[in-house]
């Protein structure tokens, strides 16, 4: 009886709340249907445009613009009281429309957070969810209202810069990543005054790039892109994001932004996303070099037949798409329905309701900047969660509170460096450096010996190039032999030498393509000097991508990827290197030897003649002057313990409508507390098309004491078995698979099962 009333109640609750949804959607349609009426061509269009403040476009005249209703959305400051001046002449408008208020917000806000590629080596979800949360919380504290990430591309190639702000080379583990950056951005519901909304991008194939060069084309199968590279927009757009900005590239000849197929077809039609979709800035100009417009009134109506909504940062929207509907080219009902996008998703904000939310009129810069605004202890704890243990020779780390320590380097005192890229409401006054952290951690600081060493590179034009990004690593002009024998000097003093060598930020940004990512010359010799003295040798890299580090690697006795890791960095580096923090960091992207390899990732397709290890490789798959694996892998990174992983399938057999468990037993073997991420690979062996030698599909993370046993359980469903098949249709195909469970991608624990065809 009990069970019959709740089932009812739910019933009615059920039905009240679907009455109450096409309620508020019935109101809505209303609403803006009502604005809509009311507005000119012009200013409809003007709800399509967002401009950058500052850009060549002095407030004053934004303002004005504003007022005329010529502005829909503006970003790129986070003083509040502009933003809240802003706020106050759209309202003058007239129709009254408030105003998106956007900034990048990558890897933090005020506070900043390791780089994505860092946060990804967290493999930890709930240190995502931080990230994203305190994020959202600081850049709504500032009266932000959307937000241009997060990022995923799937990255492959470490020559682009920007692989710095991706989550890395994996399908998989990009879509949680962005999965959980959208649910805790934007929250359960818009209107919450804490969401952010979130821009998915850079919609597609950003990270593709030919030959890693910054802006270039990409050309890829449909098949390759549904199955792996389009996988984490989709992933985000399935968590809700109300926004896609759209790549500045072209795919498969067509640019982005001018893609029907992608932005329609794709995005619409396929997945259903009924959010905004933004241009990349400048993109719609762009389109002219790209050579399919002829001129600015061409790009404009090649971008809204597209599916373009939203121009970032040009004037053309305003300038031809009002004549290009008088000249019929282009329809009322097409620019209705991109505006309907804009205010359909500022009325599920509560814009309209409280178009200052969150804003502070009088809130000066000294306060907004202020310290005890910024979330250092979550910092902290994501940063050292971020760091990678890549070796560890005799146990040099951890490194006793009371040695005698040399830091050594170019990055170990850089306060703008340890920031990293796309930090812009970042003060690197506030940041932590290494060697600050290390002299707090230590029982003496007197027993800390700081030397610049080396300047990043001897090369002038990479200052020049540097500056260019108002990029503050400093240069020394003393002469390289003497800043080395002063490091030496220092080293042959200590009990540990730490050298903290790597990249400037600015050299893993936007635009900052290398075609060589080993450590320039300066750093290489600095570090054989400090080679040659014998002395326990500890390399902490800063880098924004994978490097080439085969030598170095040879001459550290101990090697650490700290990224670029935040206004707490330097503080998470010393929890590390003295053991208050056990590393558990993951590589989320392959390292290659060298750039002839590139692109080497773990996913690849088998070949007719893969290598085997039994020959030099002739008439294999294979280089004669390097190995085909790169230096680190995917999913790599040590513990100052070990683990020992094995694991049972419940089921040797599969159906469509069964399930397979994968239990796996993990001991903790070494003496000391430690985290370990267990990774879940499988392998379709068999199919209509060629699948992944191994392909990630589940992670979990367990700490536990010295020699203690834990289990983690991960379910294989038949959904995780689907691929699309050579007729491109999305299904699961009958056979035998592979599952591997282990603590990277190279791991040999394997067992297979096999899906039965019922
Ligand atoms: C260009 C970049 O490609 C994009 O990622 C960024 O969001 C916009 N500029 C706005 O700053």
């Amino acid at each position: 009886m009990i069970k019959k009333i709740t089932v009812f109640l739910f019933f009615i609750a059920f039905s009240g709340s679907l009455l109450a949804q096409q309620t508020n959607s019935e109101e809505k349609k209303r609403f803006i249907d009502d604005l809509l009426s009311k507005m000119t061509i012009k200013e409809k269009v003007g709800q399509l445009r967002l401009i950058s403040v500052g850009d060549n476009q002095p407030l004053n005249k934004t303002l004005d613009e504003i007022e005329a209703g010529e502005i829909g959305g503006i970003f790129n400051t986070i003083v509040e009281p502009d933003l809240s001046q802003m706020q106050d002449r759209a309202l003058k408008s007239p129709n009254k429309i408030p105003l998106l208020l956007g900034f990048d917000i990558i890897h933090g806000h005020r506070t900043i957070f390791p780089i994505n590629l860092g946060i990804a080596a967290t493999w930890d979800r709930n240190a995502i969810a931080k990230v994203a949360e305190v994020s959202a919380d600081e850049a709504t504290s500032d009266g932000l209202n959307i937000t241009w990430a997060p990022m995923v591309d799937i990255t492959r190639d470490p020559r682009w810069g920007r692989v710095s702000e991706s989550f890395g080379e994996d399908p998989y583990l990009t879509s949680e990543a962005g999965r959980i950056f959208v649910e805790k951005m934007q929250k359960q519901s818009l209107s919450d005054k804490k969401s952010l909304v979130t821009s998915v991008k850079h919609f597609a194939l950003y990270g593709a790039v030919e030959g890693g060069r910054e802006y270039n084309s990409t050309d890829m199968s449909e098949r390759k892109m549904f199955q792996e590279y389009l996988v984490p927009y989709k992933a985000a757009i399935d968590a809700g994001s109300r926004a896609v900005m759209v790549s500045l590239v072209s795919v498969n000849g067509i640019p982005a932004a001018a893609n029907h197929w992608l932005l329609t077809e794709v995005l619409r039609d396929m997945w259903h996303f009924n959010g905004v979709v933004v241009s990349d800035h400048g993109a719609i100009r762009e389109l002219i070099n790209h050579g399919v417009a002829s001129d600015p009134k061409d790009a404009v109506r090649v971008a809204i037949n597209a599916g373009i909504d939203i121009s970032m940062n040009d004037e053309y929207f305003l300038q031809f798409l009002p004549e290009l509907v008088k000249e019929g080219v282009v329809t009322e009902a097409q620019i209705d329905q991109a505006c309907r996008h804009v205010l359909e998703l500022k009325y599920d904000m509560g814009l309209f309701d409280d178009p200052h939310r969150n804003l502070d009129p009088n809130l000066d810069i000294d306060t907004m900047f202020a310290d005890n605004r910024l979330h250092r202890q979550e910092a902290r704890e994501v940063a050292r969660r971020s760091i990678v243990l890549l070796k560890n020779n005799n146990n040099v780390l951890p490194i006793s509170k009371n040695a005698k320590i040399a830091v050594v380097g170019p990055l170990a005192d850089s306060k703008r460096d340890i920031l990293g890229s796309w930090s812009a409401a970042g003060r690197a006054s506030l940041a932590v450096t290494p060697l600050e952290g290390i002299k707090h951690a230590v029982n003496n600081a007197q027993s800390v010996n700081y030397a610049f060493g080396a300047n990043l590179s001897n090369d002038a034009n990479l200052y020049r190039f540097l500056n260019l990004y108002a990029q503050t690593t400093k240069f020394d002009n003393r002469p390289a032999d003497k800043m080395i024998a002063e490091a030496v000097a220092k080293a042959k003093k200590a009990d540990v030498v730490i050298a903290f060598v790597g990249e400037a930020q600015g050299m893993a940004h936007e635009s900052s393509s290398r075609t060589d990512i080993s450590l320039p010359a300066s750093q290489k010799q600095l570090i054989k000097a400090l080679k040659a003295t014998g002395k326990p040798l500890v390399i902490a890299l800063m880098n924004g991508r994978p490097l080439t580090l085969t030598e170095e690697y040879a001459q550290a006795d101990a090697m650490l990827d700290t990224w670029y890791l935040g206004t707490e960095g330097g503080n998470a580096i010393a929890d590390v290197l003295f053991g208050d923090y056990n590393p558990s960091g993951k590589l989320p992207m392959s390292f290659p030897h060298n750039v002839g390899q590139i692109p080497v990732y773990y996913s690849h397709l088998n070949t007719g003649r893969p290598r085997g290890t039994e020959n030099m490789g002739k008439y294999t798959t294979s280089y004669f002057d390097s190995p085909n694996e790169p230096l680190f892998p995917f999913g790599f990174g040590l513990s100052y313990t070990d683990f020992n992983i094995d694991f049972v399938l419940s089921s040797t057999e599969m159906t469509k409508d069964s399930e397979i468990v994968v239990t796996a037993n993990i001991e903790n073997v070494g003496d000391k507390l430690g985290t370990q991420t267990v990774q879940l690979y499988l392998q379709d062996i068999t199919a209509s098309v060629s699948r992944p030698v191994k392909q990630l599909v589940g992670f979990e993370n367990i700490t536990l004491k010295p020699h203690e046993k834990g289990q983690i359980k991960f379910v294989i469903k038949y959904d995780m078995l689907k691929f699309w098949n050579d007729k491109m249709q999305y299904v699961a195909e009958p056979g035998k698979f592979n599952v591997f469970v282990g603590s990277d991608s190279t791991t040999h624990n394997k067992k297979t099962f096999t899906l039965l065809d019922k």
